[in-house]
């Protein structure tokens, strides 16, 4: 029988992020650039993942488009297929020797995300979704916990290119300290949600987030019966603006909204 189709290109994904991920892993030498100010940072090994990336994708999926973070212009999402890559998901942490970064590659296909996949070199931890398939965590299923907020960990981050969400951040994160169990601030947004999407936290929340950083993310927590939504309860945005995203358990992101 013929292989069903998310199933093979979620092979493809799996190859080529492994691939890819070696040079994480054996990266030395590592200097960083800034981008927009000195939060904003990118190095080489950034930009060779992606190309990486990009040339086994495209050799797997001819025709396929791509809509990366280190691209100077990304291709539209209305495309037929696109993937939608963060080459490297936690840079500061890579800069400074923090291990705990990923690629994050998700597969969109008429204008819906249909497999998203985040791959943490560190641990060796693959977490993966299809649309309507679930979600697993190197081939095990995975589920949000359905813990409400006071019996949660929360993880955040702090939109760190954006100073002007910083005193909305640090307000939103004391209430939930205050409502929850305790605080991360891990330092890569992709990973936080599989973090919730496993049930390690109950609720993630950054306010401002780009599409390539959630885009995989937030499939895996849907399919892991989470909730992905932005903070004021909006639909996460699909066409590659920014916007906020809160995730967590049906139960602790109720709680968020009923702060
Ligand atoms: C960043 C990380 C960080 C988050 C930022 C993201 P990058 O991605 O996910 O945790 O706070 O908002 O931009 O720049 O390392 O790919
Ligand atoms: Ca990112
Ligand atoms: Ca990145």
């Amino acid at each position: 029988m013929k292989e069903n189709h998310l199933l093979q290109i979620r092979r493809i994904m799996e190859s080529a992020v492994r691939e890819a991920a070696e040079l994480i892993l054996q990266a030395h030498g590592i200097l960083a650039e800034t981008k927009t100010g000195k939060r904003d940072v990118v190095t080489e090994y950034d930009r060779r993942v992606q190309e990486t990336l990009i040339a086994l994708l495209s050799d797997a999926v001819p025709g396929a488009h791509f809509f990366c973070e280190e691209m100077d212009e990304q291709d539209r999402l209305d495309e037929k297929q696109v993937f939608i890559i963060d080459p490297i998901d936690g840079t500061m942490n890579f800069v400074h020797g923090l291990k705990h970064s990923c690629i994050s590659v998700a597969y969109m296909e008429e204008g819906e995300v249909r497999v998203g996949m985040i791959y943490n070199p560190y641990t060796d931890e693959l977490f993966s979704a299809i649309a309507g398939g679930g979600a697993e965590c190197n081939g095990k299923a995975i589920h949000v916990t359905d813990t409400g907020l006071a019996d949660s960990i929360v993880c955040f981050g702090t939109a760190p290119y954006q100073p002007a969400l910083t005193d909305r951040t640090f307000s939103l994160a004391r209430k939930l300290f205050d409502a929850g169990l305790d605080l991360r601030r891990e330092g890569a947004a992709a990973l936080d949600l599989c973090t919730v999407a496993a049930g390690r936290a109950g609720l993630f929340f950054e306010l401002q987030l780009s599409f390539w950083d959630y885009a995989a993310g937030q499939l895996i927590v849907k399919e892991a019966g989470g909730v992905c939504t932005s903070p004021d309860g909006v639909p996460l945005s699909q066409d590659g603006s920014k916007c906020g995203v809160v995730a967590g358990s049906p139960a602790a992101v109720k709680d968020y909204f009923s702060l």
